[in-house]
């Protein structure tokens, strides 16, 4: 949650900074702040809202000799957004910008105003320059006094921190919040929190690892770990693809993402299919040895993509599965054998209940592999093994090709496994693949579609709620259209199994609450078809996706004949997808960023 930049050099600064700052609005924008240092003083912008504001503010300050500047994008943890409490924050002669939360800030801002400073801010970060501050002052040396600021905290952050005693260092610190720092062949320094910010300027970064703290200078990048010993940094490539991260003349990023499927579905089974088997050289066939069970764990999205895995790998792997939403499983102390693979799902990679339970697995001794599509992310380093999902960067807020991503290599996996454990035919394996190759066309937009949908939104902005019911695998799906529309329209949505609607939730049905009922032909139609005739005769106003025209439908969204219930649900995956938007657009929202959401949820 929310993004960090740093900036060591002689060109624009302010620029890089607010140009480092857009790339990384998207993991919160409810205020943004910079502050720079040059030629011995510090300039520091701060605005509430997104991050037009700050630019509008900035819009006649200019850099332009050698400076030294951080800066930040924000969502609201400690404190409302509000000016005060948008980073970055002052102490005497220093600014901090943080990501992630200081679990222990009470007790030292109480020790702190006890001796008499004062806090101008709600926040937790607030804590780190005054502690910094107390501690210079008993110090000869400011790394020192930045080390056992550092030492003193406890929770999980990113941390820069810049000192007019050093006016040509940034200090930084991260564990449990990611950070890196680049550089390039003129000399400059570029810190940020994921790398997006860095393509373009830098050619190699060093990811931090948890731990990491140091300073950094134009010529010199002092790293420490935990222990306080100096280690080399580990300078990788980065690459420089900008290209994904555009609009590419849609409307919104959330629009691109969800047109782009069909692309990053190929690039996710490319060089992964043969005839008869599924090859994933990055794993070890010994990852699965003495494996008796799997168990997943993961938030949102991620989590409804799990539960598609666990209806596949009984289904095909026959091998018990159970899912877990990561925020309970971390604290609910449970029980981990080692013929268990704990399996983490995370778009991100930074998801900090998943990272946790990740950690809480190997603690264990289990085996663990994540799912992700951020390579280098902190998942894909702490876990044993990792697939990624090649879904490219996902800059609208709401989840798309992530997520068809995610459900394409558990369909994968599921065979793979299936393999492994002889539970299915060659020919059953090689049936699945060729189905497999058909999930591209699967998701592919057609103006049909996206016309009719456009058109029957409008008949969805108000009533008092929905249904997205599915069985089945599209149970998970009817959990995720729910959440989609939740995120971007702010209308309450539910998802359930269509079986479970009579058990309750049919009370609620009127003509002001709309059904949307996935009602695929080759997984449990009849079955399902009661279940929404049930509420048809309630009086519930429904809509239909079906490959099967439903006369009992108020409307009905046509999804192609296909041979196998897996390409009706990437079928059904993109119409819900584009419900949500074209609802959204219809209501004047955000799409790409809605309100109190952000990308990367790297706070608990
Ligand atoms: C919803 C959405 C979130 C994420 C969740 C986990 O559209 O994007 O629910 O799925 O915050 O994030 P990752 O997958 O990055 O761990």
């Amino acid at each position: 949650m929310c993004g960090i930049v740093g900036y060591i050099g002689q060109k624009n600064t302010k620029e890089i900074l607010l140009e480092g700052l857009k790339e990384l609005e998207y993991r919160g924008y409810d205020s943004a702040g910079i502050a720079v240092l040059q030629d011995g003083d510090f300039t520091n912008y701060k605005a509430v809202g997104k991050l037009v504001n700050l630019e509008e503010k900035t819009k006649d300050f200019v850099t332009e000799s050698f400076a030294v500047g951080i800066g930040h994008t924000r969502w609201a943890t400690h404190g409302k957004p509000t000016e005060l409490n948008a980073h970055p924050h002052l102490g005497e002669s220093s600014y901090v910008v943080h990501n992630g939360i200081i679990e222990n800030y009470a007790s030292l801002k109480k020790e702190l105003t006890q001796k008499g400073v004062t806090f101008l801010s709600q926040t937790d970060t607030e804590v780190i320059v005054h502690q910094f501050e107390k501690n210079l002052k008993n110090s000869p040396d400011t790394f020192e006094a930045f080390s056992k600021t550092i030492k003193e905290l406890q929770g999980a952050y990113a941390i820069l921190l810049v000192t007019k005693s050093e006016p040509d260092t940034i200090y930084f610190a991260k564990h449990g919040s990611p950070m890196l720092v680049g550089v390039n062949k003129e000399n400059e320094k570029y810190f940020a929190s994921s790398d997006t910010p860095l393509i373009g300027h830098c050619q190699k970064v060093n990811y931090f690892e948890d731990g990491d703290y140091g300073y950094v200078t134009p010529d010199e990048t002092a790293i420490f770990s935990k222990n306080g010993t100096k280690k080399e940094p580990h300078f990788c490539e980065l690459s420089q693809n900008k290209l994904s991260a555009q609009k590419n003349g849609f409307r919104f990023f959330m629009e691109k993402e969800i047109y782009e499927q069909r692309e990053v579905i190929a690039d996710t089974l490319m060089g992964r299919l043969s005839e008869d088997a599924i090859l994933f050289d990055e794993l070890e066939s010994s990852l699965f040895e003495g494996i008796k069970e799997i168990k997943l764990c993961a938030c949102g999205t991620s989590y409804h993509s799990a539960l598609c895995a666990s209806y596949l790998f009984e289904r095909y792997s026959k091998i018990k599965t159970s899912v877990e939403i990561a925020s309970e499983f971390r604290y609910r102390k449970p029980i981990m054998t080692k013929d268990t693979l704990f399996i983490v799902i995370s778009q991100s990679g930074e998801t900090a209940d998943t990272l946790e339970t990740l950690k809480m697995a190997k603690e264990a001794g289990l085996k663990t592999l994540v799912i992700c599509n951020v390579d280098n992310s902190s998942m894909v380093r702490l876990a044993e093994a990792s697939i990624l999902t090649r879904a490219g960067i996902e800059k609208g807020v709401a989840s798309t090709k992530a997520f068809a991503t995610q459900v394409v290599v558990f369909w994968m996996l599921s065979l793979y496994l299936a393999k492994l454990t002889n539970a299915l035919e060659k020919s059953e394996i090689a049936k699945q693949i060729a189905l497999l190759r058909e999930v591209p066309a699967s998701c592919a937009v057609t103006d049909n579609m996206h016309e009719r949908i456009k058109r029957l939104s409008k008949r969805y902005l108000h009533g008092h709620g929905f249904f997205f019911i599915g069985r089945d695998i599209f149970f998970p799906l009817a959990l995720e259209g729910a959440l989609k529309l939740k995120e971007i329209s702010y209308l309450h949505a539910e998802g359930y199994p269509s079986g479970e609607m009579k058990h309750g939730p049919i009370a609620l049905a009127d003509p002001e609450l709309f059904t949307i009922a996935l009602l695929p032909q080759h997984l449990l139609y009849e079955k399902s078809k009661s279940n929404v005739e049930e509420l048809s005769a309630r009086d519930s106003t429904i809509c239909a996706i079906s490959p099967l025209e439903f006369d009992k439908a108020d409307d009905f969204i046509p999804i192609s004949t296909c041979r196998d219930y897996m390409l009706e649900f990437f079928e059904m995956m993109v119409v819900v997808q584009l419900l949500s938007l074209e609802i959204s657009v219809r209501l004047g929202n955000d799409v790409d960023m809605p309100r109190n959401l952000a990308k990367s949820v790297t706070v608990e």
